[in-house]
């Protein structure tokens, strides 16, 4: 394995070439296996809940994997091999009958859509022919929008907390929009809840303030819910969508625990959670906050973490910052305190946004996944792309520094005495994507793209156990014009000392690749394939979102 190593610029395998088929494909010597799909069951009862013409009912809705998988987690529960993996939203023209053109007609049909969405924790493990869901395991759980959780940190209780069906603002319905992932350094999975907006409409007046607009919370509910659900409804509910946009942490060990939200990580439109320690023991946790303009955040505890150790108070008790990338390559971590924005600690959390629009933090080109090296202190930020950047109140700047940025970078940073307590840090750009072919200008992207790994909008990431870093597109598939050569979204490996990218994975058209983590002895890597087009993976019948695995022939570990 070292003198192929060698051959390929310190990767372990020979680069792919793009697709634009409706095909997996993985390099030379490797394997791929879809492990669980849309509609399979968790449970043998649900076992063929799923038709090819009918998609899932209602009634085996939470008893099948969810659809459009995302982020995803692997644990070890007492030696068993535990996966926690989020199902971002649904697509209700595949999932409601054909008649409905993807609007439900009923509060069945809404529940139907809500249950296909949230997190699946689902034991796997080894069969005859590579990894399975165990089915019937006690430790499968489904999590949906209606899941019953509670909430802690400084905003857990508050009036903007409060509801009709919770009037003390403490015990919050479900979780939504559930995009990257994270785990805490004691073995819990955290989920994120991204585009939650999109799931509140109005059947009558309600307030446009300053935080509703904020947000891009109103109008129409992408999934009509607000018409058979008054949680949902603005002009019932105002304060529903403010009890959405956090961090949830779930054990993955105890399918009856309660998962929690954790209000002192701020609300945003969470796409990942990246938890490390500092050098002082407190737990610090990277998170971006996905849209054309917004900023990244860090929170660091007040309390300190010891492995076995107490974990009271780490993720409810704690600052939360937001980042300021300056143009001679420094930064600086900004707190969000009531001093600092004018506004309540509170407030500051609930509408993060807004507080952090008041201390001067950076406009990103949307930042998606944070993932941090595992040997040193080096975090990184996938910021996707910004049709946006140039316009009115984003100008460009040295981490964003593209106009009408359709390829995107990834934004590298390293703390003060390397250490991610430091409120200083000084960052610089580990890849531009680009398209060297079509442009000879910052559009060709950095030196590390090339005509053989080119790709566009980086979004999930992940470093192996070697330090190298995992890359993820969500982007232009079309290969043509400014993406031609680029071909289907694809998942890289980064190789973070020398710069150089290598192409390993491509998807189904239509897909992007999102979710990725590996079993416990590193031989197996799970991949997630999201709404893929054509007939992948069946060849028939609509296209099924699948968590895939992706092994060497030779049984080596895959990263
Ligand atoms: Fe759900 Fe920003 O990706
Ligand atoms: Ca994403
Ligand atoms: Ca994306
Ligand atoms: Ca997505």
């Amino acid at each position: 394995a070292r003198a192929q190593a060698a051959a390929h610029g310190g990767f372990a395998f020979e680069p792919i070439g793009i697709s634009t088929d409706h095909e997996i494909h993985v390099p030379e010597g490797y394997q791929w296996k879809t492990l669980v799909r849309w509609g399979d069951a968790l449970w043998s009862d649900a076992e063929g809940a799923y038709d090819a013409e009918t998609g899932v009912s209602v009634e085996m809705s939470d008893k099948v994997f969810g659809e459009n998988t995302d982020g995803m987690e692997l644990f070890d529960v007492d030696g068993k091999e535990v996966i926690a993996v989020n199902s971002e939203y649904v697509n209700p023209k595949i999932n409601l009958p054909a008649a409905s053109e993807g609007v439900p007609a009923s509060a069945e049909e809404v529940m139907l859509l809500k249950n296909l969405q949230g997190v699946t924790v689902m034991e796997v493990a080894m069969g005859n022919d590579g990894y399975e869901v165990v089915k019937d395991s006690p430790h499968n759980r489904r999590i949906t929008h209606e899941t019953q959780m509670t909430m802690d940190g400084p905003a857990a209780g508050h009036d903007l907390m409060k509801t009709n069906a919770d009037p003390e603002g403490m015990s919050p319905k479900g979780t939504m929009n559930n995009c990257g992932s994270g785990r805490t350094l004691w073995g819990t999975y955290l989920t994120c809840e991204e585009n939650f907006n999109g799931y509140f409409g109005a059947t009558g007046a309600y307030d446009e303030t300053e935080g509703v607009v904020r947000y891009g919370i109103g109008g129409e509910g992408r999934y009509a819910y607000e018409k058979f659900d008054a949680r949902y409804d603005l002009s019932q509910e105002p304060n529903e969508p403010n009890r959405h946009g956090w961090i949830t942490e779930i054990d993955p060990s105890d399918p009856d625990s309660t998962p929690v939200k954790h209000t002192a990580l701020g609300r945003f439109k969470h796409e990942n959670a990246e938890m490390v320690q500092a050098a002082d023991g407190r737990v610090v946790v990277y998170m971006g906050d996905d849209e054309r303009g917004e900023f990244i955040y860090r929170y660091v505890s007040n309390g300190f973490y010891e492995e076995g150790g107490s974990t009271e108070g780490l993720l409810s008790d704690g600052q939360l910052f937001v980042a300021k990338f300056n143009d001679d390559m420094t930064g600086e971590w900004i707190a969000l305190t009531p001093d600092a924005t004018g506004m309540s600690l509170e407030e500051t959390l609930v509408f993060s946004r807004i507080a952090a629009s008041k201390v001067g933090a950076t406009t990103m080109d949307r930042p998606e996944w944070i993932a941090a090296h595992p040997a040193k202190a080096e975090a990184y930020c996938a910021l996707t792309n910004n049709s946006k950047r140039g316009g009115d109140g984003m100008p460009v700047n040295a981490a964003n520094p593209r106009e009408t940025n359709e390829y995107g970078q990834i934004v590298r940073w390293v703390p003060a005495g390397d250490d991610h307590g430091a409120d200083t840090f000084n960052w610089d750009l580990y890849v531009m994507a680009g398209n060297p072919v079509v442009y000879d200008n910052a559009y060709a992207g950095s030196e590390n793209v090339t005509d053989g790994n080119m790709f566009n909008s980086p979004d999930g990431m992940a470093f192996d156990s070697q330090g190298m870093l995992w890359i993820q597109t969500d982007g232009d598939d079309s290969n043509e014009g400014d993406f031609e050569g680029q071909g289907n979204n694809q998942m890289l490996v980064g190789n973070t000392e020398t710069g150089e990218i290598a192409r390993f994975l491509t998807a189904p058209n239509g897909a992007e690749v999102t979710g990725l983590c590996w079993n416990l002895d590193r031989t197996v890597a799970f991949v997630g394939i999201q709404h893929p087009g054509g007939s992948w993976p069946d060849g028939n019948g609509a296209p099924r979102s699948s968590v895939i695995q992706v092994w060497r022939e030779d049984g080596q570990p895959v990263g």
